[in-house]
């Protein structure tokens, strides 16, 4: 239970809430807490507040852009008090994730016409209710070809370092009853090769206005494979995740955690001590290696359509 903005910060920092609709919402329910806390009405602390969650995490446009929004519908209605600066920020939050939610449902009917019954998926990361405010991006899909009776199977990529796809992904789609079949990141190629994968599909943090896609590292090598096993690679995304104020993905700001996410995961120590590592976390699959982008207001052409 999160009772202060600081500690929403600090939800987003540590992966406690992730996924990049999901970070977004909350960063804007983050906002609305802050502004119950005022003891008098202040712009600047507002300004303060927006800082801390731009700095929590740099990939995901999500997060921005609910950030710019909330502040803008403050500052554009100027609140007589600070309980009805409150009201307006919590309205506005709750805006934000209910607009998430239409979206998800969606993406969910778009991306479900490209794909038909008994169809064989494989994802990465985690891209459903644990990271949006709805049904998900690339879940969202599954989700409806379930609903929709397609019977299809999904691979999940384990998501090495922190392991969204086997603890959330996994787990989500055995809740809904959805056949999934875990494998480690590395596990790809041959069963693409195999002739096991009809389609991959995937969400995104970020996508420049070249159509240039952060998401999950182990994206880009996905996309790679997919392209040489002509299967076609979908990126499932909200407009929130798309900044045209970029022109291409070498100008989105790659995060990188902290070396412990892989030296030492979960408890275990798997590396020699004081050991040098690079640990991005997301990466970018160029337009090119796209077939569609699977958005809420439609399938839009990537580079390979
Ligand atoms: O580091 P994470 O877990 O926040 O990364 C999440 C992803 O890369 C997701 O694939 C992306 O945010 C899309 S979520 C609908």
């Amino acid at each position: 239970m999160l009772d202060d903005y600081q500690q929403v910060v600090e939800a987003i920092k540590t992966l406690k809430v992730r996924g990049a609709p999901a970070i977004g919402i909350v960063a804007a329910y983050g906002m609305a807490m802050a502004v119950c806390k005022f003891e008098k009405y202040d712009k600047r602390f507002i300004d303060v507040v927006a800082e801390k969650f731009y700095s929590s995490r740099p990939t995901a446009v999500n997060l921005f852009l609910a950030v710019d929004r909330m502040k803008t519908k403050l500052f554009s209605e100027t609140p007589q008090n600070i309980e009805s600066a409150a009201k307006l920020m919590w309205h506005e939050a709750s805006s934000i994730h209910n607009e998430d939610q239409q979206m998800c449902e969606s993406i969910g009917k778009n991306g479900a016409e490209l794909i038909s019954v008994g169809d064989t998926i494989l994802t990465h990361c985690n891209t459903g209710a644990l990271a949006t405010g709805g049904i998900g991006t690339a879940l969202g899909v599954i989700y409806t070809c379930r609903d929709q009776g397609k019977k299809n199977r999904i691979f999940a990529g384990e998501t090495r370092p922190v392991l969204q796809g086997a603890r959330l992904t996994a787990w989500e789609l055995k809740q809904e009853g959805i056949p999934v079949t875990l494998i480690c990141d590395n596990m790809a190629g041959m069963i693409m090769k195999q002739g096991r994968i009809n389609h991959v599909i995937v969400g995104a943090d970020r996508i420049a206005a070249n159509g240039d896609t952060a998401n999950k590292i182990g994206t880009y090598p996905l996309a790679v494979l997919a392209i040489h096993h002509n299967i076609p690679f979908y990126v499932a995304a909200p407009s929130t995740s798309f900044d045209n104020s970029i022109k291409t993905g070498a100008e989105i700001k790659i995060e990188e955690r902290p070396a412990s996410e892989i030296t030492n995961g979960f408890g275990n120590v798997i590396a020699p001590e004081d050991i040098e590592v690079y640990s991005p976390a997301f990466d970018i699959t160029p337009r090119e290696l796209i077939s569609f982008f699977i958005t809420e207001n439609g399938i839009l052409p990537g580079g390979r359509s």
